[in-house]
């Protein structure tokens, strides 16, 4: 049963000046997704009756990412700090009892970590309840102050920080669960006592504290789930940690991945069981990967679907693809969006694809171009095969159909049909339809001339004695007409 009385806020109003970034902070990526799209993704499952975003920065880009996923917006503008936030936010978060506060920069956080902190608020019947947790280097985030073994007394940030308050290592991890008809009284009190003259929700803490309600903290059982993407260098480690979270999930599933830490998965690809993902891999977008494939080194699947079996040798990129059961690619193959290679097929080196079809067991075995092409199933296409789809303005088919055998170096001038069972000549420029068992050839006749090439030897060598015996009469040239060059020295 979904929580009737809760809602969500998500802070992304700021412009994280940190980054150095003219893209606002939340539309950085971590894990092959938004940050936002991140959080949103981890407190969805709540089932929350409201989810507000907080957006100002950049908001119509943020919005743009937000809304599709059925979240609203507020605008925060000008923005002054997190507090201030909160507030602009109330007009959404409706008649909720509870809010579960995130910021738009901490993406590791797990469903089930929000759920027992939601969890420990109703068991505890509290005001405010932290979400914190213990690290080696608190440096850089707001410290949980505790009055007691229980409860809290206010959170002090960095630049706030007592001598003794600079050792606690439990921090504030900036999400929290509030009983909302607390939160706004207490959040009207606070002052913009700070350098940077902003409202800040962490300061709500102390009023309530003071105020004798109960605040809570909860430790995120995993302290990098609360990491928070002020940096770059905050931004790569959350970036790395996704990264490694999803390798884990597909070994645990059954694939194997060599040298894992050079290996790049995003959050929504899934793999078979018994595939093999060698190093300096890349499994982007929507990739879905078959039982018992193998993906060799250097490769960069994007939005790619592979069956089963299917082996992909070194160096290819593959994107919006589907390959079917028992495909080979590459090495060094590409292939643009839209192909669809069926069962059996197979593409060698050097071969580029664009929206094509090869048929069950078809092969472009090396050096080829083959855009807007059917291709029929069985079907040899030569070395060095070009389509010429495009003639300055316009795309046009290529169709070929199966049992087909396209010598090398042939050159199809689109639009052409190549009939079932046809051949065509080695070295042709293929400008009109070939019937079915035909053989199509278009290029010069050979003709051999005998005795030609000694002739032509002899001739050659004649005229190179006569040019080396030219030179040697310069060479004996009385001195004086060098005279200009060694003076110029
Ligand atoms: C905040 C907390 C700090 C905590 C840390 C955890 C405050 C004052 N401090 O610091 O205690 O340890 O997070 O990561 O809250 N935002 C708005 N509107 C604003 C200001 C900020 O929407 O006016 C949003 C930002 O876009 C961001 C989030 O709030 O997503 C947090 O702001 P940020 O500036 O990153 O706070 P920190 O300095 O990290
Ligand atoms: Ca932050």
């Amino acid at each position: 049963m979904p929580p009737k009385d809760l809602a969500i806020v998500i802070l992304a109003a700021g412009k994280g000046t940190r980054l150095k970034s003219n893209l606002a902070k939340v539309l950085h990526q971590a894990g092959g997704r938004t940050l936002v799209e991140q959080v949103l993704r981890s407190c969805a499952p709540l089932g929350a009756k409201k989810m507000v975003v907080v957006i100002g920065h950049q908001a119509e880009q943020v919005a743009a990412v937000v809304e599709p996923t059925g979240a609203s917006t507020v605008l925060q503008f000008p923005q002054h700090g997190t507090g201030h936030a909160m507030q602009v936010a109330r007009r959404g978060v409706g008649g909720a009892r509870l809010v579960v506060v995130m910021p738009g920069d901490a993406p590791l956080v797990r469903t089930e970590t929000l759920r027992a902190l939601v969890a420990a608020h109703r068991a505890g019947n509290a005001a405010a309840t932290i979400l914190s947790a213990v690290v080696s280097d608190p440096s850089g985030y707001g410290r949980v102050v505790r009055k007691s073994e229980t409860q809290v007394g206010a959170i002090a940030e960095e630049s706030q920080l007592t001598e003794a308050q600079r050792d606690i290592n439990e921090i504030n991890s900036s999400i929290y669960c509030f009983t909302l008809d607390k939160l706004w009284p207490a959040l009207a009190q606070v002052k913009p006592n700070n350098k940077h003259k902003e409202i800040y929700l962490t300061d709500a803490i102390a009023v309530l504290a003071a105020k004798g309600e109960t605040v809570l903290a909860q430790v995120a059982p995993d302290p990098r789930e609360v990491l928070g993407c002020n940096t770059r260098a905050d931004l790569a480690e959350v970036d790395g940690i996704f990264r490694e979270w999803k390798r884990n999930e597909l070994m645990a599933a059954g694939v194997s991945i060599q040298l894992p830490q050079t290996v790049v998965v995003d959050s929504d690809v899934v793999a078979g069981e018994d595939t093999l993902i060698e190093a300096n891999v890349q499994l982007l977008g929507k990739t879905k990967v078959g039982a018992r494939c193998i993906i060799r080194t250097g490769s960069v699947l994007k939005d790619a679907v592979l069956g089963d079996d299917v082996i992909v040798e070194p160096h290819c990129v593959i994107v919006n693809s589907r390959l079917d059961e028992r495909v080979t690619v590459g090495p060094f193959a590409r292939l643009r969006p839209d192909n669809h290679l069926k069962a059996g097929a197979h593409i060698g080196n050097f071969v580029e694809l664009k929206k094509t079809t090869m048929g069950e067991g078809a092969k472009a075995g090396h050096l080829s171009y083959l855009g807007d092409a059917k291709i029929g199933s069985k079907t040899n296409i030569g070395a060095g095969t070009i389509t010429c789809n495009y003639d300055g303005f316009h795309k046009y088919p290529t169709t070929i159909g199966n049992r087909v055998f396209i010598g090398s170096d042939s050159s199809l001038v689109a639009p052409v049909r190549v009939g079932d069972g046809a051949y065509v000549a080695a070295g042709s420029t293929i400008t009109e339809n070939i019937p079915a068992e035909a053989l199509g050839i278009a290029r010069g006749r050979q003709t051999n001339k005998s005795g030609w090439a000694s002739k032509k030897r002899r001739e050659l060598a004649a005229g190179a004695d006569s040019k080396k015996s030219a030179r040697k009469r310069t060479r004996q040239a009385p001195r004086g007409k060098t005279k200009k060059k060694s003076r110029r020295r």
